[in-house]
């Protein structure tokens, strides 16, 4: 169909794309050096708002199971039964994923996620179970980007750059 179509040459990684989203990377401080140490440049931030369309598409799927997963441990399920609500979850999580793809990087984006780590400290969720959560949701992306027409370079890069954001905001959570 012409939306699968328009969908694939989303993610064809090519120049095209590369030109359209507007790219920031700003940062300063120990945080500076941290981006430094996994390599995470202003092109990793391009190839993640060339996977923005595929991602975008996916994302009730990917929070539906990113939930499920965490309903599945009972103890992750109390944690939510106390302080939220699954429905408004799915909300704040599909934005603040959409985010991980939209090229931008800079201090308030490290602010918003300081924030969100310390609330899921205040609710009393231990990092394993955040990390845990983290890597369903890489699980979730790299089986999205299997399911896409790319050649092997294209998804090593789509791979890496996926892999750095999802770093960051780690080395956030265990800070
Ligand atoms: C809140 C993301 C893991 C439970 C939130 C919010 C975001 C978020 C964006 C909204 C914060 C706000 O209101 O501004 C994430 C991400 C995770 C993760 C990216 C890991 C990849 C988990 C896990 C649990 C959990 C494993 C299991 C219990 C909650 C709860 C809230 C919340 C209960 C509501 C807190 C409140 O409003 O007081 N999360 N979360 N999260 N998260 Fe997570």
């Amino acid at each position: 169909t012409k939306r699968k179509k328009e969908r694939k040459a989303g993610t064809g990684l090519n120049t095209a794309d590369t030109q359209r989203a507007e790219i920031v990377l700003k940062m300063d401080g120990e945080l500076k050096k941290q981006l430094d140490m996994i390599h995470l440049t202003e092109e990793d931030l391009r190839i993640l708002t060339q996977l923005e369309p595929v991602i975008c598409q996916e994302i009730d799927r990917i929070v539906n199971s990113f939930y499920q997963n965490i309903m599945n441990q009972d103890n992750l399920l109390h944690i939510i039964e106390n302080n939220s609500t699954v429905e408004r979850l799915k909300g704040t999580l599909k934005q603040h994923i959409q985010e991980m793809f939209n090229g931008r990087v800079d201090q308030e984006y490290i602010e918003k996620r300081k924030r969100i780590a310390l609330i899921h400290a205040k609710i009393g969720l231990e990092p394993k179970w955040y990390m845990g959560a983290f890597q369903d949701l890489l699980q979730q992306m790299l089986h999205i980007f299997e399911n896409e027409q790319m050649d092997f370079p294209a998804y090593r890069r789509a791979v890496l750059a996926t892999t750095k954001i999802f770093n960051i905001e780690q080395q956030i959570v265990l800070d």
